[in-house]
C-alpha cells in the first residue's frame, strides 16, 4: 500500500514528483523514491529509507533535471523498509512504481530465477519489472510490452512506468487500486489520487478497473482490460481548493482537532434545513426506510467505531436493528443478507481495501449500498448507490479525528431521517433533536477550551505502561476509539471495555499504576457506570473521569482527575466527548516525543488486505 505519481512536464519533474508525493505520504512513509531520465535518455534514480524529507534532501544534493519522472512513497508489504526495497525498481530499460500487491509474484519470480535473472529486492514489484524488461527486449515497444504483461499479473495494484530513451511516454495501469490521470497545459500527470495532483491541475480522469493509460505531453490514450481504446470523462477534482498546511499548529492532528467545530458545522449545514429545524438529505435515497428490516454497517478502524455509535442511534431513534462488523471479517464470513437490505460503508479515504471488498460482497447480495465517505471521488463513493459525504476536508494526520466526528454527525442526521420516515420520531421530537445537534459545534468549542487542563492530565497519563478506557452506551464505542487513538500515536498499550464487562476480567488488571479513563456524561446510564468506577476506586485504580459538572459532582471520588464538559443532550455526547479523548492521546504522544502525524508502522489509507 503506497502512493504513486508520474509526471511529464516542461521542467525538472523529479522535484515536482516530490511535491506530489508530499500529499500521498498518508499512504505510507517507510521509504520513497523517484526515477527520471538523463539528457541522454538513461534512467536515473534516487531512493531513501524513511520519510519523504530524506529523499528531498538527497534530491537537493543530487538534482535530477529530466522532464519526466515517476515517484513513490511506500508502506512496506513485501520486504523490509530498506533502500533496496524502495521504489522505483529499475533495469536499464524501464523503471516502475507500484501500489498494491502482485499476488502471483512468487511464481513469476521463480520463473525468472530459473532463467538466472538476479533480483535486487525482496519486493513483489520486481517481478513486474522483469516481465516488462523481458518483453521490451523482444519487441522494443513499451506499449506492446505493457499490453503483454498486464494480463499476467494477479492481485490489486496501480502501476506507473517510464522507459529509457522515451522522454514523452508514461504508462499507468489500474486494477483494484485507484489511479487518476491529471490533464495540464502541455503536461500530463498520474497519481494515486487527485489530491496529489492538486499543485498542478484539478482536471482529472479517474481510471476504471482494468484500465491502462498511455500519456504524452500531447494527450492520453486509455485502454480497457481488453485493450480496446475507451473514453473516460474528465472531471474537476476540486482538490486544489483545500489548503494542506498546519496553520499555526505544531501538528496536523492538532489542527484537525481544533477545526472540528467548523467542519462538523459544515457537515450539519449540509444535512439540516436550518430554517425548518429539520433534517433534509440533499440526495434521493434509492430505498424505503419503511421496507428495511435491518442495516448492516461495515468499516475499519476509527470509522468502524463511528458505525458502532450509529448502531445505538438507528436502533433507538428509528427502531431499526443494526449489525456492525469490521470489514476484514465481514468480507469473508459469508454473512447472509436479506433481500434489498441496506448496507452502510463508512470510510474517510473511501479506498480502504477491506471496506471496498465488503461493499462488493454486499452489492452481490442485492443490498442497497450507502457510503459515508470523506473523499467523494473515491472508489467506495463511486461504487455506491448513494453517497453521504462528510465535509471534513482533507485529513492529513494518520490518526483520524475530524473525519470521525463528521462521520458521527452525518450518521446522526441519517438516523433522524430514518426515524422520521419510519414514524418512530415525531416532528416535534425531530426538531428538538435537531436543535441539540445544531448546538454541537459550539459545545465542541467549549470542550476545546479545556485543552490546557487535558494536557496536564495527559502528561501524567503518559508515564503509564497501560491505560484502560471504560464507557457504557454510546460512550463504549468512544472508549474503544480513545484506546485506539492512544495506542496509535503514543504507543502506550490501551484497552477499552464496556463498563459493565469490567467485572468479567479486566478488573484483575486494576492497581495503582493503571490509569482508568471513564467516559460518562450524566445520562440515564451514568449511575451504572459510576458503580463500575467505584469498583475501580476500591482497588486503588487511578480514575480520570470525563463528564459534565453534574457527573463530576455526583461521582464523589477523591482520587479523581476530572475533565469537565458542558451539559448537553447525551444522545450526541460522543461527538463532543471525542474532543477530550483525542486531546488526551495527542498530548500524551507529544509528551513522549512521538511522531504524532506519522506514527510508526501505520498508514492513513490501507489499500491492501
Ligand atoms: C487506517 C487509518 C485509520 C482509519 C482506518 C480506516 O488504519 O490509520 O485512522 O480509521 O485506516 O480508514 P478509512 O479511510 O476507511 O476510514
Amino acid at each position: 500500500m503506497c502512493g504513486i505519481v508520474g509526471i511529464i512536464s516542461n521542467e525538472p519533474a523529479a522535484a515536482q514528483a516530490i511535491e506530489a508525493l508530499k500529499r500521498l505520504e498518508y499512504r505510507g512513509y517507510d521509504s520513497s523514491g523517484v526515477a527520471s531520465l538523463s539528457s541522454d535518455g538513461r534512467i536515473e534514480r534516487l531512493r531513501a529509507e524513511g520519510k519523504l524529507k530524506n529523499l528531498a534532501a538527497k534530491l537537493n544534493a543530487n538534482p535530477l533535471f529530466g522532464h519526466i519522472a515517476i515517484g513513490h512513497t511506500r508502506w512496506a508489504t513485501h520486504g523490509r523498509p530498506t533502500e533496496d526495497n524502495a521504489h522505483p525498481h529499475a533495469t536499464e530499460r524501464v523503471a516502475v512504481v507500484h501500489n498494491g500487491i502482485i499476488e502471483n509474484f512468487r511464481e513469476l519470480r521463480a520463473e525468472f530465477e530459473k532463467d538466472g535473472v538476479k533480483f535486487s529486492s525482496e519486493t513483489d514489484t520486481e517481478a513486474v519489472l522483469h516481465l516488462v524488461d523481458r518483453a521490451l527486449q523482444k519487441s522494443g515497444d513499451p506499449t506492446k510490452a505493457i499490453a503483454e504483461v498486464l494480463p499476467r499479473l494477479k492481485g490489486a495494484f496501480a502501476l506507473g512506468f517510464v522507459f529509457s530513451g522515451h522522454d514523452n511516454l508514461l504508462i499507468g495501469a489500474r486494477q483494484g487500486a485507484p489511479l487518476a490521470v491529471g490533464h495540464g497545459e502541455g503536461e500530463m500527470y498520474l497519481g494515486s489520487d487527485a489530491l496529489a495532483l492538486a499543485p498542478f491541475t484539478d482536471t482529472v480522469t479517474y481510471l476504471e478497473e482494468g484500465d491502462w493509460v498511455v500519456l504524452s505531453r500531447e494527450g492520453v490514450t486509455i485502454h480497457d482490460r481488453t485493450n480496446t481504446i475507451v473514453k473516460r470523462a474528465k472531471q474537476k477534482s476540486g482538490a486544489g481548493a483545500f489548503l494542506v498546511d498546519k496553520g499555526n499548529h505544531r501538528h496536523f492532528m492538532a489542527k484537525e482537532i481544533a477545526e472540528q467545530p467548523e467542519v462538523v458545522g459544515r457537515t450539519l449545514a449540509h444535512y439540516i434545513d436550518m430554517n425548518a429545524g429539520r433534517v433534509h438529505l440533499p440526495v434521493t435515497l434509492p430505498f424505503d426506510w419503511n421496507k428495511l428490516t435491518r442495516i448492516t454497517i461495515t468499516a475499519c478502524g476509527t470509522a468502524s467505531y463511528a458505525g458502532h455509535v450509529a448502531k445505538y442511534w438507528f436502533e433507538q431513534i428509528a427502531r431499526l436493528p443494526v449489525e456492525v462488523d469490521v470489514a476484514s471479517e465481514f468480507r469473508y464470513r459469508e454473512a447472509p443478507l436479506l433481500d434489498s437490505g441496506l448496507a452502510i460503508f463508512i470510510s474517510q479515504s473511501g479506498e480502504t481495501a477491506d471496506t471496498l471488498a465488503g461493499l462488493r460482497y454486499a452489492k452481490a447480495q442485492g443490498q442497497f449500498i450507502l457510503s459515508v465517505v470523506n473523499v467523494p471521488t473515491s472508489s467506495i463513493a463511486r461504487e455506491s448507490d448513494v453517497v453521504i459525504p462528510t465535509l471534513a476536508g482533507p485529513e492529513i494526520g494518520v490518526a483520524s479525528t475530524k473525519a470521525f466526528t463528521c462521520q458521527l454527525t452525518a450518521l446522526a442526521c441519517l438516523a433522524l431521517a430514518a426515524g422520521r420516515a419510519r414514524g418512530t420520531l415525531s416532528e416535534a421530537d425531530e426538531q428538538a433533536l435537531v436543535s441539540d445537534l445544531v448546538a454541537v459545534p459550539a459545545l465542541m468549542v467549549e470542550a476545546l477550551k479545556s485543552e490546557a487542563h487535558i494536557e496536564h492530565v495527559a502528561h501524567d497519563m503518559a508515564k503509564a505502561k497501560d491505560v484502560l478506557y471504560l464507557g457504557r452506551g454510546t460512550s463504549y464505542p468512544l472508549a474503544l476509539e480513545g484506546a485506539l487513538k492512544l495506542k496509535e500515536i503514543s504507543y502506550i498499550h490501551a484497552e477499552a471495555y464496556a463498563a459493565g464487562e469490567l467485572k468479567h476480567g479486566p478488573i484483575a488488571l486494576i492497581d495503582e499504576d493503571l490509569p482508568v479513563i471513564v467516559i460518562a456524561p450524566h445520562d440515564p446510564l451514568y449511575e451504572k457506570t459510576v458503580s463500575n468506577m467505584q469498583e475501580v476506586a476500591a482497588r486503588g485504580g487511578r480514575i480520570i473521569l470525563i463528564s459534565d459538572r453534574e457527573g463530576l459532582h455526583e461521582a464523589g471520588l477523591k482520587t479523581l482527575a476530572g475533565i469537565e464538559l458542558p451539559k448537553m443532550n447525551p444522545r450526541f455526547a460522543p461527538i463532543v466527548y471525542s474532543v477530550p479523548v483525542q486531546l488526551l492521546a495527542y498530548h500524551a504522544a507529544v509528551a513522549l516525543g512521538k511522531d504524532v502525524d506519522q506514527p510508526r508502522n501505520l498508514a492513513k489509507s490501507v489499500t491492501v488486505e
